[in-house]
C-alpha cells in the first residue's frame, strides 16, 4: 500500500448489499430449488435489513425473476453489453435484462477480464450502458497476487476505477456499487483480512469522491467479495467502507447463503 486513506463519512445511511454471483451455475431446476430454499431459509427481518440479490446466468433470470416475484429479493445479471441491440453475437444487452425484471447487474468482473479479455475501458462501456438503463451496477475491481506483492494494489485499483467511471460517465451519470475483489481471493478460499478490505475500501470512496464529489461518494456501496463466507461476512462488513459483499460459491447454497445474510453486521 502506498499510502493510507482515513475512514469515510459513517456507514449507518448506507443500506448494506449482500449479491449471490452464480457464476455459471444452475440449470432450470436448480436455479428454482435454489431461490425457493433461499426464500424459506430468510425472515422478512433479514430482507429490510440487508438488501439481497442473487445474479444467476442469463439462460434462467426469468424462471428466477418469476420465483422472486414480490419477495423482496432482487435479481441481477453477469454482464450487459453496452448496445441496445445490433450484431453482437452472444452478448445481451440493458433492455433485455430490463424486460426479464434485472435490477441489478455484475460489470467487469475479473473472470471477464482474465478469460474473456474484457478491459478497463470496455467495463467502462458496459457501466455506461447499465446506468444508462437504471440498473444498479456492481463494479468489480481488484489487484492480482502479484500485484499486491509488487505494491500495486491502490495504483491497479485506481486505474481500474477511473477509467471505467470516465467511460461511462461520457455518456451517462450515475452512481455504482463498487466491488473491491482481489483476484487472489476470489474462489481461493483466502480472504483478504477485514482490515486490507477496509483499506482498499477506503480508498475506493476516495478516488470515488474525487471523481463524483464528496456527497456521491458517501452514499455509493463499497462491496467485498473474494471467499466471503457465513462465519468471515462480519470481518468485512464490520468495517466502516464496507457495505456488504459479492458472494460466489456460498451463494449456492441456500442454507449458507442465509446464514450469510444473517451475519452481515453494521
Ligand atoms: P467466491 O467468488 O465467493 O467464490 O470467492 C466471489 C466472486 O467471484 O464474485
Amino acid at each position: 500500500m502506498s499510502h493510507t486513506v482515513a475512514p469515510g463519512p459513517g456507514p449507518a445511511h448506507r443500506r448494506p448489499l449482500v449479491a449471490g454471483n452464480w457464476k455459471m451455475n444452475g440449470l432450470r431446476g436448480e436455479a428454482v430449488a435454489l431461490v425457493k430454499g433461499l426464500l424459506a431459509a430468510l425472515g422478512a427481518g433479514d430482507l429490510e435489513r440487508v438488501e439481497v440479490v442473487v445474479c444467476p446466468p442469463f439462460t434462467v433470470l426469468g424462471e428466477v425473476a418469476r420465483a422472486l416475484e414480490g419477495t423482496g429479493i432482487g435479481l441481477g445479471a453477469q454482464n450487459v453489453h453496452w448496445a441496445d441491440r445490433g450484431a453482437f453475437t452472444g452478448e445481451v444487452s440493458g433492455p433485455m435484462l430490463v424486460e426479464l425484471g434485472c435490477s441489478y447487474v455484475i460489470v467487469g468482473h475479473s473472470e471477464r477480464r482474465q478469460f474473456f479479455g474484457e478491459t478497463d475501458e470496455t467495463a467502462g462501456r458496459r457501466l455506461g450502458a447499465a446506468l444508462r438503463h437504471g440498473l444498479t451496477p456492481i463494479l468489480c475491481v481488484g489487484e492480482t497476487w502479484e500485484e499486491r506483492e509488487t505494491g500495486r494494489t491502490q495504483a491497479v485499483v485506481e486505474r481500474q476505477l477511473r477509467t471505467a467511471l470516465e467511460v461511462a460517465l461520457r455518456e451517462e451519470p450515475g452512481v455504482p456499487a463498487v466491488a473491491y475483489e482481489p483476484v487472489w481471493a476470489i474462489g481461493s478460499g483466502r480472504p483478504a483480512s477485514g482490515a486490507d478490505a477496509q483499506e482498499v475500501a477506503a480508498f475506493i470512496r476516495s478516488v470515488l469522491a474525487d471523481v463524483l464529489g464528496p456527497e456521491r461518494a458517501a452514499a455509493a456501496r463499497v462491496l467485498y467479495g473474494g471467499s466471503v463466507k457465513a462465519d468471515n461476512v462480519a470481518d468485512f462488513t464490520g468495517q466502516p467502507d464496507v457495505d456488504g459483499a459479492l458472494v460466489g460459491g456460498a451463494s449456492l447454497s441456500a442454507e449458507g447463503f442465509a446464514a450469510l445474510v444473517r451475519q452481515v453486521c453494521r
